[in-house]
Order: C-alpha cells, then structure tokens, then sequence
C-alpha cells in the first residue's frame, strides 16, 4: 500500500499529491509515469511522475480532477493508502544539455514539463517556459519553475494573468527574439499540434508527450497505439516522450475521444457527489 504524506491543492481543479513509493522514487526518471488503482476495484490512472525525492522515498503526483477515478483519488486524504502505484513506467525522457530549451506547458501540462525542464537547468541548459491556461487560476507551478527557469512567461485565454492569448501566441513573440535550440510542449493534444505546426516551419527540434488511453501500461493490449514516423508505436512502452515533427495527431486525438460517451454515461450512473471537505463515497 502507498500512503499519501502530503496533500495540496493547487487550483479549483487541480491537486498535487507526494505518495511513498519507495521503489518507485529509487528508480524512476523524467518523463516515466505510475498507473495508480485508489482501491482494489479502482480504475487504473496513468499520471506522470511530477517530481520524486529518492532519500525520502516519495513520489509527486499532480492531477487533474477530470472523471470518476481522479475524482475519486481526491477522497482521500493524507494517511490513507492508496491501492496500487506501478512503475516507473515508460521510457525516461532523452535529456541532455543544449543551449537553449523551451519548455510550453497547457494547464496540467506543466506537470509532466516540470521534471524535464529542471533536469536540463541542473544539466547547465538555459531554460525559458511558456505556461498557459484559460485563466490565471488554472496557470500552476509557475514560482517552482522560477527557481531555476531564466524566464516564465503566462499566457491567459482571458488575460487574467500576463499575456492575453494562448501558449502560441507567447511562443510566435518569444522566437521573434530569441533562437532555441530544442522546444518540450507538453498539455493537450490540440494545444500540442499546433505547437508543433509552428516549431516545424521555424525548424526547432520539438518533443512532445501522449497521454492516450492506457490500459495495462506495458504494451499488452495496444490500447495507447499511436502513429509516429508512419510506424505503430506504443506510448506506454516506446513513449511517452515523441518527436512533435513525427506524430499524427489527428489519428491521437480521434482514439482520445473514442470512449467520451460511455465516461459520460459512467459519469451519470455514478455521480461523484463529494466536495473537497466532503466525506461521502463516490
Ligand atoms: C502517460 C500518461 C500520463 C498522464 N499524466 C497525467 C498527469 O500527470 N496529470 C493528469 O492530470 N493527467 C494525466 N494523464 C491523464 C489521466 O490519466 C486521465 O485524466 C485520467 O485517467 C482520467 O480518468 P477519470 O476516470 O478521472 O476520467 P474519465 O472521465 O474516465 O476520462 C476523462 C478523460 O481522460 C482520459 N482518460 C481516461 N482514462 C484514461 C486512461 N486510462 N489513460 C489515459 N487517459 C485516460 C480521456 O481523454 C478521457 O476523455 C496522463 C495520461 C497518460 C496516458
Ligand atoms: S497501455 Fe496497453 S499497450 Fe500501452
């Protein structure tokens, strides 16, 4: 069993959890990931490993409150166990120091981009970030990236917070002035290809991180096949990390929305009545 030692919500949506995963935190890397059961009839959630300290054994988890089970791992509370943490899972991110990064982050996407980024600034790369949401509430992380980031720039559909625009609207002015070498976009998957769209005709290198659905996480059921380069790929084993230049991501984000209906319909049938200081089962 994992127990949650620490517990923080980072916005109306959005909470961060540190778990004990000893053999976990001992092993896993940037951009690998756990797929985690709340109880032993849960749901399995892959959620990327946002940070880890291997002296104290845990593991940071950031999720988003989307559906049933993230709504249902928000239950519990620091002191309770959650039933299963597996991984680390998937292939870490390739890092190496270059010159000049750009790292992107929609919404719950800065989660993933956090590891990634302070990995290249303590590698000796020079390190900018781009985050973005629809409103300066849902912007997260931004004071963690500062501590080792040259510049964070936001970018708010509203304006609530620094730019008025999206993340593309804050990368077209950043390049006007500067050259990078290697850009990390990582949130969803329409805020990704058109990144991506942009990077390839300005000719930087681009990764970007699939998050579709998984099942088993170990390349058995192909649930998480994606096309990248034309070939069939498993972003549960080959990824999650992939060459933004390569990916189809009409193809991703069609088997992203393959099972939207029966999670509605699950949503109904079992309607999570639980407010944050609530108590009620789901
Ligand atoms: C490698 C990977 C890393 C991820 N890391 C994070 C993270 O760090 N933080 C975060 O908030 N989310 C992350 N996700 C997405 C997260 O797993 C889903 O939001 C979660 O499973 C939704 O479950 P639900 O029951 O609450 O919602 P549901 O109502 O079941 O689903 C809501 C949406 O979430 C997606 N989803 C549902 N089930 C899965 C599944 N088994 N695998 C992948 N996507 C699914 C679908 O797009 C779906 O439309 C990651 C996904 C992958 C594949
Ligand atoms: S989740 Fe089953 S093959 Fe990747």
């Amino acid at each position: 069993m994992y127990k949650i030692v620490k517990q923080q919500r980072l916005n109306s949506a959005v909470v961060s959890i540190e778990v004990e995963a000893p053999y976990v935190a001992r092993k896993c890397e940037p951009g690998q990931f756990v797929i985690v059961r709340v109880d032993p009839d849960g749901e399995r959630i892959p959620l990327t490993i946002a940070d880890f300290d291997r002296a104290g054994n845990t593991i940071t988890l950031i999720y988003q409150e989307l559906g049933y089970s993230t709504k249902r791992l928000s239950t519990k509370a620091v002191g309770d166990e959650l039933q299963d943490v597996a991984g680390p899972l998937g292939q870490a991110a390739e890092l190496r120091k270059t010159a000049k990064v750009l790292g992107i982050g929609g919404g719950v996407g800065a989660a993933p981009l956090y590891p990634q980024l302070k990995k290249l600034a303590d590698l000796g790369s020079q390190v900018d970030v781009i985050l973005g949401g629809r409103s300066a509430e849902l912007v997260i992380l931004a004071n963690e990236f500062r501590a080792f980031a040259r510049q964070v720039t936001i970018a708010t559909d509203d304006g609530s917070l620094g730019l008025k625009g999206t993340v593309v609207d804050a990368l077209l002015r950043k390049v006007r002035d500067e050259n990078y070498n290697r850009v990390i976009a990582i949130g969803p998957l329409p805020m990704m290809r058109a990144v991506v769209e942009h990077t390839k005709r300005l000719e930087i290198p681009t990764m970007v991180s699939l998050n579709p659905i998984m099942i088993d996480g170990t390349g058995m059921c192909g649930g998480c096949r994606v096309t990248v380069g034309g070939a069939t790929k498993f972003a549960c084993v080959d990824g999650p990390d992939f060459d933004g230049f390569q990916v189809n991501f009409d193809e991703c984000i069609r088997r992203q929305l393959m099972y939207r209906q029966q999670e509605r319909r699950f949503e109904q049938e079992h309607p999570c009545r639980i407010g944050w200081e609530g108590t009620k089962s789901c």
